[in-house]
Order: C-alpha cells, then sequence, then structure tokens
C-alpha cells in the first residue's frame, strides 16, 4: 500500500531534523552534491545559465506560447530547478543521459546546452508524444534522440529504453507523476545507473513515490525547494 495524498515538505525533509534534506537554495544543493566545487566556478556558469535563460525566454515569446489560455512553463521546470539541473551536468559532464517528460522543451534545452558546452554527452528523452520539444534548435538536437513510448504498452515501452542504452550517468523524471509510474522509472533505471551517477526527479512533493524510493535504497536526497515545486536529487556512490 502507497500513501494517495500529497507529501507535506517536512515528510520530504528526513529524519534528523539537525539535518534536514530541504533548502531553498540552489547554490547549497550542489555544494552538498559536489562539495569541492569552488564559488568562482559557479558564479561563472551562473553567467552561463543566465544567458540561456534570457535566450529560452526569447523562444517562448517568438513560437508564441505565451498566451491567455495559460503559461506553458508551468508544465516545465521551475527557474531554480532548471539552474540546479545546469550546474549538475556542467559540473558532472556525464556521457549517456536520460530524460523522461520532454513538453516544449525546457528542460531538454538547459540539459542538451550543458552537453554543447561540455562537449561530451548524449541525452535520450522519453514522451508519449512525438510532437514535443518543439523549443529545440537543430543544433541542440543533434545531441538528442527523442524515444516515443507506445502508449498501449508504456512499461514495456519504457523498460526497451532504458536495456537500450549503455550505464546511465544522468537521470531526470519530468512524466507521469503518478505514485506508480514515478516508482517504477526510478525502479527501472536504478538497475542501469553508473557508480557515482545522479538520478533526479522534479514533482517529488506531488507523491510519496520519491520519498519511498530513497527511504528503499538508503539514499539521502537534497530536495530543493523551488517556488510551486519541488526537485529531488541523488547521488549514488
Ligand atoms: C511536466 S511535462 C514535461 C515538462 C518538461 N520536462 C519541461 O521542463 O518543459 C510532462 C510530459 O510528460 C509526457 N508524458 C506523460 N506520460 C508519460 C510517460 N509515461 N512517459 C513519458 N512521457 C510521458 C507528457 O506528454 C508531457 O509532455
Amino acid at each position: 500500500m502507497y500513501h494517495t495524498k500529497s507529501p507535506p515538505l517536512e515528510a520530504l525533509s528526513g529524519s534528523n531534523p539537525s539535518e534536514s534534506n530541504l533548502t531553498h537554495s540552489v547554490f547549497e544543493a550542489v555544494q552538498r552534491i559536489f562539495p569541492e566545487v569552488k564559488e568562482q566556478e559557479l558564479a561563472r556558469l551562473k553567467d552561463e545559465y543566465e544567458t540561456l535563460r534570457l535566450e529560452l525566454d526569447r523562444r517562448y515569446k517568438k513560437a508564441g506560447l505565451l498566451t491567455f489560455d495559460g503559461d506553458p512553463r508551468l508544465l516545465a521546470l521551475e527557474d531554480s530547478s532548471s539552474f540546479l539541473v545546469y550546474l549538475i551536468v556542467r559540473i558532472q559532464m556525464p556521457n549517456v543521459l536520460l530524460e523522461t517528460g520532454v513538453a516544449n522543451g525546457h528542460s531538454s534545452f538547459f540539459l542538451l546546452n550543458a552537453i554543447l558546452k561540455n562537449g561530451q554527452g548524449y541525452l535520450t528523452s522519453t514522451d508519449t508524444s512525438q510532437s514535443v520539444g518543439s523549443l529545440l534548435t537543430d543544433e541542440e538536437k543533434s545531441s538528442w534522440m527523442l524515444k516515443v513510448i507506445d502508449p498501449t504498452r508504456t512499461r514495456e515501452s519504457f523498460i526497451e529504453v532504458v536495456e537500450s542504452l549503455p550505464s546511465i550517468d544522468f537521470f531526470i523524471h519530468d512524466s507521469d507523476h503518478s505514485y506508480l509510474w514515478s516508482k517504477f522509472e526510478y525502479e527501472t533505471v536504478l538497475k542501469k545507473m553508473s557508480p557515482g551517477s545522479i538520478m533526479a526527479s522534479d514533482d517529488v512533493n506531488y507523491s510519496y513515490s520519491f520519498i519511498d524510493f530513497t527511504k528503499k535504497i538508503v539514499a539521502k536526497p537534497i530536495i530543493l525547494v523551488d517556488k510551486r515545486k519541488a526537485f529531488g536529487v541523488i547521488h549514488l556512490k
């Protein structure tokens, strides 16, 4: 059995009150993951991120994606979570990256630009729709493969994608946030994660799935509390 409600932030903070999993600071989150990273390096990467953020904003506007019907960015990774993802990929320099849930391509944009700056790495993304990633340029797509999940056999289809990859260095979940689907993704990719790799997930406050997963594998996550949602990271040893 599992909780059907969303967890409160206290449930995400962990059992040790003097060493909470939660932070509101991107720099604190990244320094907990990579204690060796220097502040000067973070400041330089922040400048890179700001330039990319402006470019993405320009593309949202050009594509007419900001409509009176609602801001499509409500679906996307929030700003601090996007910055954290960008920093992790720039510092970790992963070769094999897997993302689930593309939509307009907001998170893919930061992943692919980090790959381009790193000069190494390849991103595979899954979605149930073929018509995703409209914010991405051809240059960004040169390091990208979209795999469409068959809606009639979603689990088998996802397992096939994971099995087609070599060991995964960086994984991010941002697809179907239901307890059972996100649990299934975390558990499926775990078998394929490389030593020292990173598992990340948006919307970890949506269900108990991420917390239960970290307890099961006895991992201490870092939870970045963003404006509306919480973003979780596990550094696998
Ligand atoms: C929250 S949006 C992704 C937002 C995106 N990461 C961003 O930052 O803009 C969720 C996406 O997951 C896709 N999706 C839903 N169920 C899925 C599944 N089982 N596997 C892969 N993608 C799925 C939806 O089509 C949608 O594009």
